[in-house]
């Protein structure tokens, strides 16, 4: 049987819930300029990256259309920090159900793990963790020109391993990211709802179901094998 050589993990959603962080972190800044978003919103920014969010915030305020760049980066950072300040609160006890078991399972195999995110604060939310130990390469938003949807977040992984895009799975909980996934030719396995997730090849509703035999067997009947015919 054919066996995947690497699994890619997004980061925010799939790992940990840091959604929510990013949520309050992107509200307070929001309501100092006077724009009103709420948790729908929020979910148009799962995945998206730091300076693309902030765009898509000011685009709900005609006012705020002409700032100069040196103001976004300003404002982009005022959320960064603030997000920063809120990590210090999450712990080990932030890793969402399944994941620890699964990454045990995944490395006693002599698969590699890596970290797909388009965070630039990866490596640290991986520290408050504690589960840096755990990957063995981590890309995150410094090291790619493209983020998601395109695929270079997921392939420059595959490329660090030396693995064909194929022999990988890449696991995400945004449609933007399984795009990616898919545009890298790697096997994707959807975290949420078939209505966000309908591209997803093998999908799940919550990480508890992410279960390292459902996704082999998922992988070998649709994955390697039906794209290598
Ligand atoms: C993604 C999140 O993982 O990282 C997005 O889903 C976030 O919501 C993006 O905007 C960028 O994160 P950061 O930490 O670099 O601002
Ligand atoms: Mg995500």
């Amino acid at each position: 049987m054919i066996m995947p050589k690497a699994f890619i993990f997004d980061l925010d959603g799939v790992i940990t819930d840091t959604a929510e962080l990013h949520y309050q972190a992107w509200k307070r800044l929001a309501d100092s300029l006077g724009i009103t978003i709420d948790r729908e919103f929020n979910e148009e920014l799962k995945g998206v990256g730091r300076m693309e969010s902030l765009e898509k915030i000011l685009a709900l305020d005609p006012k705020q259309s002409d700032l100069s760049l040196e103001r976004k980066e300003a404002l982009a950072t005022e959320k960064n920090d603030h997000y920063v300040d809120l990590l210090g609160t999450i712990s080990e006890d932030d890793i969402l159900p399944g994941i620890t078991d699964l990454l045990k399972t995944i490395r006693q195999q002599g698969i590699k793990v890596g970290l797909g995110s388009a965070s630039k604060n990866a490596t640290h939310v991986l520290k408050e963790l504690k589960l840096i130990d755990q990957f063995d390469y981590i890309v995150d938003a410094a090291q790619v020109s493209k983020g998601k949807p395109d695929p270079e977040t997921f392939t420059n992984a595959a490329d660090h391993f030396g693995v064909d895009y194929v022999e990988c799975i890449g696991i995400e909980d945004a449609p933007s990211g399984v795009t990616a996934v898919n545009s890298a030719d790697m096997f994707s396995v959807g975290v949420g709802t078939a209505e966000a997730l309908p591209h997803a090849e093998y999908r799940v509703d919550n990480t508890t179901e992410l279960d390292f035999d459902s996704i082999i067997q998922a992988y070998q009947s649709f994955g390697v094998s039906a794209k290598a015919e």
